[in-house]
């Protein structure tokens, strides 16, 4: 079955463009308070899937192993250049439709903006609850179909689709906003168990960014986001889940696994930083690239 379509982030100035000068301090202090929140604050390994630039990677520094996942590998080099010289940190490339990781290996799973980029929510879930340590903790943010903004444009008819609805809405091309409830199904279908609920950017209005400070609003979202447990009505919804009970927790020295044929596939000897990684499977063989530190699962090799 064709794999389903990725929002392809190569070569993007994402950074620069979004975050770095751009007016979202409010948007990225109260995004840090809702993950202070809802983060174990130590751990032995932690993955962010989508983590991009690495722009949260501070947050994660209880850990004892963190992976960045991304399928830019333009994005991965640049939080390779802020975080490459910490041994915690490991780089990788792939998509979050084939994770190239053992079953039951991230006591901790990590998701923020980037949920509305998925066009198969349930088939990532699945490869998370595949990855997941039993009994470990998967944070999640997604963008909230059901905001007072789409209540209100809905009512004034200016949108035509339902913030009430639960299906996914596409309101750009690979750009999906959902209903809370929708999330909460698939999370549970897929084995998780979905707990405490923030609402995060509750006051993302231009003029009040304007003339508030970004730490008071931040602030302020921080008072409002247990307001979560009972209504969510923000723009962005953070959802603790605690991972599904079964399968068992992976052994100590096992971490990749071929993304093509989920076979578990041998690292490269401590400390190399270039090489090649070769799925044992004689039914599959892939061969995947590891380019100065950066494992790169998105395109198997032949030969
Ligand atoms: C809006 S950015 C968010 C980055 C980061 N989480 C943050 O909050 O700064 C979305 C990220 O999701 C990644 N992404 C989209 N589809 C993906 C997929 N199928 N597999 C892995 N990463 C994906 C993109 O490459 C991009 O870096």
């Amino acid at each position: 079955m064709a794999s389903p379509p990725v929002c392809d982030y190569e070569g993007s100035d994402y950074r620069t463009r979004f975050w770095e000068g751009q007016g979202r301090d409010y948007e990225d202090l109260a995004e840090r308070t809702a993950l202070g929140r809802l983060l174990p604050p130590t751990g032995d390994t932690l993955i962010e899937i989508g983590a991009g630039f690495g722009r949260l990677a501070n947050e994660y520094l209880g850990y004892q192993t963190v992976v960045l996942f991304d399928y830019s590998r333009s994005l991965l080099r640049e939080a390779q250049a802020h975080w490459g010289h910490d041994p915690r940190f490991i780089f990788v490339a792939g998509n979050w439709y084939e994770l190239p990781f053992v079953n039951g290996r991230f006591d901790t799973i990590v998701q923020i903006r980037t949920l509305h980029h998925a066009a198969d929510v349930p088939a990532l879930l699945s490869q998370l609850a595949h990855i997941a340590r039993p009994g470990g903790d998967y944070i999640l943010e997604f963008a909230n179909k059901q905001n007072l903004k789409a209540i209100l444009r809905y009512a004034l008819k200016r949108q035509d689709w339902s913030p009430f609805a639960l299906e996914p809405v596409e309101f750009a091309a690979l750009n999906f906003d959902f209903h809370p409830r929708w999330i909460r199904q698939q999370l549970t279908r897929a084995g998780f168990r979905p707990g405490r609920t923030l609402t995060v950017s509750h006051f993302r209005l231009p003029v009040l960014k304007r003339f508030v400070p970004a730490s008071l609003l931040a602030w302020l979202d921080g008072l409002a986001q247990p307001t979560g447990r009972w209504w969510q009505l923000a723009p962005s919804v953070f959802v603790h889940n605690r991972h599904p009970l079964y399968g068992d927790p992976a052994a100590p020295d096992k971490f990749f696994a071929c993304p093509t044929c989920r076979t578990p596939i041998a690292d490269l000897p401590h400390g190399e930083k270039n090489g090649r990684l070769r799925c044992i499977n004689p039914d599959c063989g892939a061969i995947w690239l590891v380019e100065d530190g950066l494992y790169d699962f998105k395109q198997a090799q032949t030969g």
